[in-house]
């Protein structure tokens, strides 16, 4: 059984098929970067959001590293504009999941959009966010705000 076969096998019971195929084109597209941790926040290389073997440019990467409660959600929206999403949900402090362009909470539903702000309640208020520097060929994450 390959991989596609065993999510489809295991995701079926739970939810409809245009759902799996939600759930497959995440998972093809999600990126995980632990992140080098300084003293004052994290740095991530810009590379990382370059898909392989090819010129095109990832949505998003996640920053999951061991030193942090939750983890990071960076957009990429140009080579100088991004934006770091502490993924807690503003309700009642659930870890977010990443939806393409969106953050969406499984605990009862809150959206917010790629630079953290609520667009679907029950939360009543924006995420958590940091600041990102850009220092040539990287990117710094102030955590000084945590
Ligand atoms: S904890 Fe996220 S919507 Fe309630």
């Amino acid at each position: 059984m390959n991989r596609k076969d065993f999510i489809l096998r295991s995701c079926t019971a739970c939810l409809g098929a245009s759902s799996v195929a939600t759930v497959l084109s995440a998972c093809a597209t999600t990126k995980f970067s632990t992140g080098k941790l300084l003293k004052d926040g994290i740095v991530i290389d810009k590379q990382e959001f370059l898909i392989k073997e090819s010129d095109q440019h990832r949505l998003y990467i996640v920053v999951r590293n061991e030193a942090l409660v939750f983890p990071i959600c960076v957009y990429r929206f140009s080579d100088q504009d991004y934006s770091a999403i502490w993924m807690q949900c503003a309700h009642q402090g659930a870890e977010l999941n990443v939806a393409g362009e969106y953050l969406q909470c499984p605990a009862h539903g809150s959206e917010y959009d790629n630079r953290g702000k609520v667009t679907n309640g029950p939360a009543d208020s924006n995420l958590r966010t940091f600041p990102v520097t850009i220092n040539n060929n990287e990117l710094f994450i102030d955590l000084r705000k945590i």
